[in-house]
């Protein structure tokens, strides 16, 4: 019989490259949506439309403890990646409240429900280096201590915390992934990456002229969406559950990334790209690097893909998406 595994979080850009891992392996995949993404599926489903008929999704929210109560009984799943959160770090300047409520009470939500419905099922918590925020060494480590610089890094910090004591004090499989920016085409617009990717996109295909971005000194440590999801898989499969920094070990500035794209797009950024004081965040997190040493021994993961390998996949994605046919406008010289 197949195993089965509940994704919340299954419509954004992990939950996707998740489920596609998982149904690749012969799981069985549920996941928890929202009722009103399932009634906009063209827009709120499309990063998973391509295996829809695959999936089984149900309707509810890591907000609601009933309606995760409900799910787990219907699924009763062998492992369940907890990914829905509000992860925007910027919005949750602007809305601290619900960032807290949403990211700590869904990851409570789920962990008590779990403990008192499937206590076997193994639980991944989607933690992040925005725990580290004021980062006190480099590169971070699963030591390092947190220093988180937003409502959304405290967050994560509560949420991996929880993890951590259903753990120790119920016995529960529950690993955290401390996982550093991880990007693709399905990165959602808001996030730097797919703001430059598509900006470029849409300067070249005539329908902008402008890129306004916040703070480029900012460094991160950026790899593929598609190789961390299946570090969250390979967590689940160990003898006994614990927490891993998933990271590429390079750190690049935001203004390296601008660099980087636009000039593979044959395009110089001082004309296109302006600062706006919008962007900028009321605390920031300036440097993060991330050790993945023990992922790479205990689960055997590494990341493949290099800084100017995602910068061009991300531009090409994007470029193709408006029509235009990046290789060309270089060979163009545009
Ligand atoms: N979004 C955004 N928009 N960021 C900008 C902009 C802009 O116009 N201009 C500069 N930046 C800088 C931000 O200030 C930040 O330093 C950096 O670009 C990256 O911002 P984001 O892409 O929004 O990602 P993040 O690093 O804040 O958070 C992402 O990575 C975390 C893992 O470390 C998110 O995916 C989080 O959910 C994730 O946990």
């Amino acid at each position: 019989m197949s195993r089965r595994a509940l994704i919340t979080g299954i419509t954004g850009q992990d939950g996707s490259y998740l489920a596609e891992l998982l149904l690749s392996k012969g799981y069985k995949v549920h996941g928890l949506v929202r009722r009103v993404a399932m009634e906009d599926p063209g827009n709120r489903l499309k990063r998973i439309a391509q295996i829809l008929d695959r999936i089984q999704l149900h309707a509810g929210s890591v907000e609601s403890f009933p309606s995760i109560h409900k799910v787990l009984r219907e699924t009763e799943p062998e492992e369940c990646y907890h990914l829905a959160a509000q992860s925007f770090v910027s919005y949750s300047f602007d809305d601290e409240f619900s960032t807290l409520q949403t990211n700590i009470n869904g990851t409570h939500h789920v962990l008590a429900a779990l403990k008192d419905i499937v206590p076997g099922c193994r639980f991944y918590f989607a933690g992040s280096s925005e725990m580290f925020g004021k980062a006190v060494e480099i590169p971070q480590t699963e030591k390092t201590r947190f220093h988180p610089r937003s409502a959304y890094g405290i967050s994560k910090v509560a949420g991996f915390d929880l993890t951590r004591n259903y753990r120790e004090a119920y016995g529960l499989f529950a690993c955290s992934g401390i996982l550093f920016n991880h990007e693709s085409p399905r990165r959602g617009y808001e996030f730097v990456t797919r703001k430059i990717s598509s900006g470029i996109a849409r300067i070249l295909a005539g329908q902008d002229n402008k890129l306004a971005l916040g703070n480029l000194q900012a460094r991160r440590d950026w790899g593929h969406a598609a190789e961390y999801v299946e570090a969250m898989w390979r967590m689940l499969q160990q003898d006994s559950a614990d927490d891993y920094v998933i990271a590429t070990g390079e750190t690049h500035s935001v203004r390296e990334f601008v660099e980087a794209a636009f000039e593979y797009a044959g395009l110089d950024y001082q004309k296109y790209v302006i600062k706006d004081a919008q962007f900028y965040r009321p605390a920031e997190v300036d440097l993060l690097v991330g050790n993945a040493a023990k992922a790479r021994t205990q689960l055997g993961w590494h990341p493949r893909t290099g800084f100017e390998s995602l910068v061009q996949e991300m531009v090409e994605s994007d470029c193709r998406e408006r029509g235009v046919d990046v290789r060309q406008t270089i060979r163009a010289g545009t």
